[in-house]
């Protein structure tokens, strides 16, 4: 295996910890050190790893088939809760990734409006798949709103993170997100708004918190209770273009292990857990990691920050305004910082992401969120 494993994301230097075992908020390594996990499989795992309720609900459907080429009552199920939860999806399919429900809303986007082009915003992620025919920097209305107006007659859409993650969590500026969807409506392009991470943040998905509402909408990660996942969804009259007990699909969506019985009964019980109440309670410890952290910053005399929003944090190893990915790529002393403060804080028995992000999760206390906070103190006191 090039690197050693099978995610470019989980390369580190000199080379990263092999896991044993995983336990609620806790990593255990093969060399029997356990860490606090406030990665969760890249914010995936919203109640934590081996959770009692999803365990069994998945051991009793192991024992019933794992998939079985014939759809099941299970997928009608998280269907049924992601459109009640989700007020702009009508209809909704599932896929085993983010990457690929990102590919079928492109593919969707396009056999609707029959156009080829798709817009993105600069330094956001979608996933492995690359696509993308114009850029623009995120945040900036006035560009978008240019963009779409000029190319109207061939772009097919244009996907929005609207809390991107990336370039860390940037919250969207006033008006940015309400006009991309009123420049887009008024061309008939269609907006997708990519939610496999912010879904996190809202019980009724980040476009709903942030006041807009998307032609299209990507989710995974959190909707799959730990088990491989994606869905796409939005207008019933797009999405039709899959439905072939019409006159036969305009874009024909496949996939082995689409909505396979174990991820959808994880991904039900993980979210009917994921009550409103579930939900303001991860955002308060998110606040608190948020403020103990900026707290730490401020008194340790650093010029560090974090940002993020709900139950998703990032320290910024630099002071620059959180605007859009150029004003948030480290210069290399300052990724060079961030990688020795992740590695100091794995020596304190806590694991981030490399770039320092991380997430909270519901087997999580203020004790948890607390021993972040003192443990990047004294990695910052050193
Ligand atoms: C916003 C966004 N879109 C798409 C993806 C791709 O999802 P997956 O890793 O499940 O393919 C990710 C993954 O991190 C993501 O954050």
């Amino acid at each position: 295996m090039p690197g050693g494993n099978s995610r470019t994301t989980l390369f580190t230097a000199p080379y990263p910890a092999y896991v044993a075992s995983a336990r609620g908020a806790s990593i255990t390594d093969v060399d029997g050190q356990t860490r606090l996990d406030f990665v969760n499989n890249y914010t995936s795992l919203i109640h934590g790893h081996a959770h009692p309720r999803i365990v069994e609900t998945v051991a009793r459907q192991l024992v019933s088939g794992t998939a079985m080429s014939f759809p099941t009552e299970s997928e009608v199920r998280l269907a049924e809760l992601l459109v009640d939860r989700v007020e702009s999806v009508e209809r909704l399919r599932f896929t085993n990734s983010g990457t690929e429900a990102v590919m079928m809303a492109i593919q969707a986007a396009r056999a609707f409006t029959g156009r080829r082009q798709i817009a993105r915003f600069e330094g956001l992620y979608h996933g492995s798949y690359e696509f993308g025919d114009f850029e623009i920097p995120f945040n900036d209305a006035e560009a978008a709103e240019r963009l779409v107006r000029e190319h109207a007659s061939e772009l097919a859409a244009v996907i929005v993170d609207p809390l991107p993650h990336r370039p860390g969590f940037l919250d969207p500026v006033k008006d940015f997100l309400a006009r991309l969807r009123e420049v887009t409506g008024a061309h008939h392009v269609l907006l997708i708004s990519d939610e496999i991470i912010s879904f996190r943040i809202d019980y009724h998905g980040a476009q709903h918190r942030f006041g807009y509402s998307a032609d299209l909408t990507t989710l995974a990660k959190i909707i799959g209770g730990g088990f491989p996942v994606g869905a796409f969804g939005g207008r019933a009259d797009v999405m039709a273009v899959f439905d072939p007990s019409d006159q036969g699909p305009r874009v024909s969506h496949g996939g082995t292990f689409n909505a396979n019985p174990v991820t959808m009964v994880a991904g039900y019980e993980a979210m009917t857990m994921m009550t409103p109440e579930a939900y303001d309670r991860l955002a308060q410890l998110g606040d608190r990691a948020r403020a103990g952290l900026a707290d730490v910053l401020e008194v340790r005399g650093s010029n560090w920050q974090v940002s993020g929003q709900g139950s998703l944090f990032k320290i910024h190893t630099h002071p620059r305004p959180l605007v859009n990915y150029g004003s948030t790529q480290p210069q290399p002393s300052e990724r060079a910082a961030a990688e020795e403060f992740y590695l100091a804080l794995l020596g304190e028995g806590i694991i981030l992401t490399p770039d320092l992000a991380g997430c909270v999760s519901t087997p999580m206390s203020d004790t948890e969120v607390d021993q972040l906070i003192e443990a990047a103190d004294r990695v910052l006191s050193l």
